[in-house]
């Protein structure tokens, strides 16, 4: 994998256009592949009570999940956002993403133009919280 996916940036492109970012004016958009081949995607969804946000990322896997996804099944995930900075996912984002991608999953942030960054999990979260080995 050296470039993200067409398939997953354009779903994550779509779903960006339906987040509901009165507050940031920022919208994500986020699309997913299963190891099924399956594609599920989210954008951030904000709220008046700002904590109560959710970023795309987490909408896009939790919706997979409700399908009956499970931890280690998701395999590459794409990140969309406006401008030319290519953020990486949040703190928050990052324990969920480890949750259910394997460490050597592949996390993907692009935008319009044909620029874009890549991780593994294991770089976004080395070392991360685990009950393995308990
Ligand atoms: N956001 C995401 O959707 N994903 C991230 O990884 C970082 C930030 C959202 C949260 C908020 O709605 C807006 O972008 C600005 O922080």
């Amino acid at each position: 994998m050296s470039q993200p996916e067409t398939e997953l940036k354009a779903a994550a492109k779509t779903v960006a256009a339906n987040a509901y970012v009165p507050y940031s004016q920022f919208p994500v958009g986020a699309a997913l592949r299963t190891r099924n081949g399956e594609v599920f995607s989210g954008c951030n969804i904000e709220n008046r009570s700002y904590p109560l946000g959710m970023c795309g990322e987490r909408n896009a896997i939790n919706t997979a999940a409700a399908t009956g996804v499970r931890p280690g099944e998701i395999t590459e995930l794409v990140v969309f956002m406006p401008g030319e900075h290519l953020f990486s996912p949040c703190g928050g984002c990052r324990q969920v993403i480890a949750e259910f991608m394997p460490a050597d999953g592949v996390v993907w942030a692009t935008n319009d133009g044909e620029a874009y960054k890549r991780w593994t999990v294991a770089e976004l979260l080395p070392d991360g919280f685990s009950f393995e080995g308990l």
